[in-house]
C-alpha cells in the first residue's frame, strides 16, 4: 500500500566535503523525494552521540559520532510516497562495495563509515529523528 511519509536523510561530512549535495539532491528529487526542509549544520560529538544512541553498544560507536560531528552536514525532511523505504533503496547498503549500482553509496560511498548518506529505517525512528534536528 503507498502511504505519504517523511523520513530523516543526512549528507555526510565525506559527501559535504567533496561537494556532492547537489548531485544528492538530485537523486532524491529524481526518485520523487521531494525535500520539504533542509539546512547544513555542525554538530557537536555531544550531540552526535545523543542522535547515534541506539548503537552505543557498537565497537564502532565512538569513530561514529567522532565521524559525524567532523565537519559540515546537510540534513533534510525527504516526503514522498513510501519515503522511508524508497530513500533506504535509493541509499543502497550499509557497506557501499555491498550496494546495488545506482545507488546514492554505490555512486559516492567511500566505505562502511564514509558512506555519505543517513536516511530514517522505520516510521518510529523517522519521527524521533525529524524532531531531533527540526523541532519547531
Ligand atoms: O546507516 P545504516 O542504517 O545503513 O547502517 P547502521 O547499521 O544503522 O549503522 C549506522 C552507521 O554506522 C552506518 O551508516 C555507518 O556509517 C556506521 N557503521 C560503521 O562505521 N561500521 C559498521 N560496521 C557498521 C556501521
Ligand atoms: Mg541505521
Amino acid at each position: 500500500m503507498n502511504k505519504i511519509e517523511q523520513t530523516l536523510s543526512i549528507i555526510k561530512p565525506d559527501a559535504v566535503e567533496r561537494n556532492l549535495t547537489e548531485n544528492i539532491k538530485n537523486m532524491f528529487e529524481k526518485n520523487n523525494l521531494v525535500i520539504k526542509d533542509q539546512k547544513k549544520i555542525h554538530i557537536t560529538k555531544d550531540e552526535a552521540a545523543d542522535f547515534y544512541k541506539v548503537h552505543q553498544s557498537k565497537p564502532f560507536y565512538n569513530d561514529l559520532c567522532n565521524y559525524l560531528s567532523s565537519g559540515p552536514i546537510v540534513v533534510m525532511i525527504l516526503e514522498g510516497e513510501n519515503a522511508i523505504s524508497e530513500n533506504r533503496k535509493l541509499m543502497g547498503a550499509t557497506d557501499p562495495k555491498k550496494a546495488d549500482k545506482n545507488t546514492i553509496r554505490k555512486t559516492y560511498g567511500i566505505s562502511i563509515d564514509k558512506n555519505s548518506v543517513h536516511g530514517s529505517d522505520s516510521i518510529e525512528n523517522a519521527e524521533k529523528e525529524i524532531k531531533f534536528f527540526f523541532k519547531d
